[in-house]
């Protein structure tokens, strides 16, 4: 099964890819994280997309899909992959289209999760992650289990994503509102597209992601 999960910043797409990549044991391609880690390595990626991130607007589609082409490829993602981040405009859906058939793959589903726009704001500045080992919590509805202990690794550091300022935070919804909202149509059109409500609790949207994956819905 390869899944694509659609939505702005904040809607939970990494949180619920890295649950689903657990129960369903497919891989997860979440774009932001390789681009983040281009960042921290200091590669030719990273250089060209600190900047552009930080500024809350999109990375070059080239460089986005010379990154996904490679990655779908790799032997891990037989069992199936969720796409977290990607695509996010129209040209990156169009490239998917022409290149999975190529890879004997297809896209069986898209899961749009739908937030409302002042939760979302709310959600990301309240985000923090583990500086060691990257588990990813939030300041009211996923604290750590002990306070400034990290629940996976134990570590007592912890970092706030680049680009989680208020006026980077506008400048990625609008990016997606103007650039990746276009691919609703896009995908509804196909028959392909599915909505859950990300308004809910975190482990109630993966119940009704279980779902639409199993065809129950
Ligand atoms: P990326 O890392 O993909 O960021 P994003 O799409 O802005 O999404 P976020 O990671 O902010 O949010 P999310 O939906 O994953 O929510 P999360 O689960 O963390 O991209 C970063 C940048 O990279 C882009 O701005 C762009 O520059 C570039 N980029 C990446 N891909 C690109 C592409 N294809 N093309 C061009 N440029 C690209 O949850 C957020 C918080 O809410 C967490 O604290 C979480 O615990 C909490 N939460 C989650 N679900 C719930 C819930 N149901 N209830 C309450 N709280 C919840």
């Amino acid at each position: 099964m390869n899944i694509i999960l659609l939505g702005p910043p904040g809607a939970g797409k990494g949180t619920q890819a890295q649950i689903l990549q657990e129960t369903l044991g497919v891989c997860k391609l979440s774009t932001g994280d390789m681009l983040r880690e281009a960042v921290a390595k200091g590669s030719e990626i990273g250089k060209k997309a600190e900047k552009i991130m930080k500024e809350g607007k999109l990375v070059p589609d080239e460089v986005m899909v010379s990154m996904i082409a490679d990655r779908i490829a790799r032997p891990d993602c037989s069992k199936g992959f969720i796409l977290d981040g990607f695509p996010r405009t129209l040209a990156q859906a169009v490239f998917l289209d022409e290149t999975l058939p190529k890879l004997n793959k297809k896209i069986d589903k898209v899961i749009e999760i739908h937030v409302d726009d002042k939760a979302l704001v709310e959600r990301i500045s309240n985000r923090f992650t583990c500086s060691k080992c990257g588990a990813g919590y939030n300041k009211k509805t996923r604290p750590t289990k002990a306070e400034g202990v990290c629940d996976n690794c134990g570590s007592a550091e912890f970092s706030c994503r680049a680009d989680d300022k208020a006026e980077t935070v506008a400048a990625r919804l609008k990016a997606y509102n103007d650039l990746t909202a276009p691919l609703l149509p896009y995908y509804r059109e196909k028959g392909i597209l599915y909505s859950v409500d990300g308004m809910a609790e975190i482990g109630k949207v993966t119940g009704e992601i279980r779902k639409i994956v199993a065809g129950k819905t």
